[in-house]
């Protein structure tokens, strides 16, 4: 259970607020590459931690993103014309480039030097693994972009999705860290193999995981231990990294060199969210059948199943098929668990049990975090050098393990392993 406080410091992101602010300090998905697929192409609106922005590819192929409002009398640069290296409103012609500057002023006489006294709010932006990452902080403290396995992994190894979610980036979060709705929430009952990862029976096994949550320098590392047989424990270890990110093992068990899924649940405002899934494989392309996971999310990013439609439950197949009767995308399962709590969930209204330790330790380090850095500390998991950038820790496990071995102990050496998917215990 929070405070309303804590509730409230956890899940307001705009400017000023103290987990706005953090989430200011990283660099942040803005949008997919493929939205603005090629130079000159139409703008998109993009709204992003309370703030509305347009990103547009300018002439030289390189994204920005812009105040929506133009910096002259507000109108919105949606609409504009994305020409020759930048943006230029509709409504007197004032024309912007991707760093905010203002280029012309055609309604000002010639010798005008209004252009030069105004800069517009603009925010640099990457690409990296077919997202445009966005940084909104200070411009004194731009870090580098996070060097993680998949960043710069070719676009046949990845397969990138996202989706509106209609509450707190903070709901969507949370559902990263309770490893123990897997043998609920998204049990099924014939077998299928279940269309987000992982081994239905293995989740089925033991349905009260024991949980364990470890501070570490980007995050927090999740252990969740289930008793499959008096001998055998089937690890899985996720991870939570700042600011918004679960990494989620959904690989394993099925080979080697799967990768794992990163869930990125980026606030558009205080009651909606973009999730962002990417999944990637570490040695070959992703397959057809692995680039429907996510499928059932609309042209406009909305889930055709939705919290409008009660997510198309059919009573008769909850019945036969699964836990929800909402099919087997375990997307939409999770956001009907998230998103059914209402925008903002009142957490001073919960009931917390044992299968919510690691829940509670991410609430507890995400407060601790975002206090610390409004009292000016550097907040952990900013990369300033090469050495930071060494990330290969940031990664997940899904195995089997003897009953008598120390998990936590495995995983520590497991992961000190450049290549630790490839070794036999994996
Ligand atoms: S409002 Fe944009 S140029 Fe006038
Ligand atoms: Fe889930």
């Amino acid at each position: 259970m929070l405070s309303r406080e804590e509730n409230d410091l956890l899940t307001q992101v705009g400017p000023g607020k103290p987990m706005g602010e953090l989430m200011r300090r990283y660099w942040i998905p803005a949008l997919l590459s493929s939205e603005v697929p090629h130079p000159d192409c139409a703008p998109v609106r993009v709204r992003l931690l309370g703030e509305d922005l347009v990103a547009l590819r300018d002439t030289q192929g390189r994204v920005g993103l812009l105040d929506e409002h133009c910096s002259h009398r507000g109108t919105s640069l949606f609409y504009g014309r994305n020409e020759e290296c930048g943006l230029r409103c509709i409504y007197h012609g004032w024309k912007y480039d991707i760093e905010g500057r203002v280029l012309k002023t055609p309604a000002e006489p010639a010798n005008s030097t209004l252009k030069d006294k105004v800069r517009h709010t603009a925010y640099p932006c990457k690409e990296a693994a077919g997202v445009v990452w966005a940084y909104l902080g200070p411009k004194d403290k731009v870090p580098l972009l996070p060097n993680y396995e998949w960043m710069d992994l070719p676009a046949e190894r990845l397969y990138v999705t996202k989706s509106i979610q209609d509450c707190n980036w903070l709901q969507g979060l949370e559902g990263e860290c309770d490893s123990s709705h897997l043998s609920v929430l998204h049990k099924n009952f014939t077998g299928e193999r279940p269309r987000g990862g992982g081994d239905g029976a293995l989740y089925a096994a033991d349905s009260a995981p024991q949980l364990e949550g470890i501070e570490m320098d980007y995050g927090m590392r999740l252990l969740s231990c289930r008793r499959i047989d008096p001998d055998t424990i089937y690890l899985r270890v996720s991870n939570i990294v700042l600011p918004c990110h679960g990494f989620i093992p959904t690989g394993g068990l099925r080979g080697n060199s799967e990768g794992y899924t990163i869930h990125s649940h980026v606030p558009i405002d205080d009651t909606h969210s973009m999730r962002y899934n990417i999944h990637f494989r570490r040695t070959r392309p992703i397959h057809e059948d692995e680039r429907q996971h996510d499928e059932e999310i609309g042209a406009d990013f909305r889930k055709l199943r939705n919290l409008g439609n009660n997510y198309l439950q059919d009573r008769e197949r909850q019945k036969r098929e699964n836990f929800t009767g909402m099919g087997q995308i375990f997307l939409v399962h999770d956001s009907c668990a998230t998103e059914s709590m209402g925008p903002i969930y009142d957490r001073s209204q919960e009931h917390l049990g044992v299968s919510d330790l690691t829940v509670i330790a991410v609430r507890k380090f995400l407060l601790k975090t975002a206090r610390e850095v409004a009292s000016g500390k550097e907040p952990p998991h900013v990369i300033r050098t090469a050495e930071q950038n060494d990330l290969r820790h940031v990664a997940c496990i899904a195995t089997k393990i003897a009953a008598a071995s120390d998990p936590k102990a495995y995983v520590t050496e497991q992961l000190k392993k450049p290549r630790y998917w490839e070794t036999e215990s994996y």
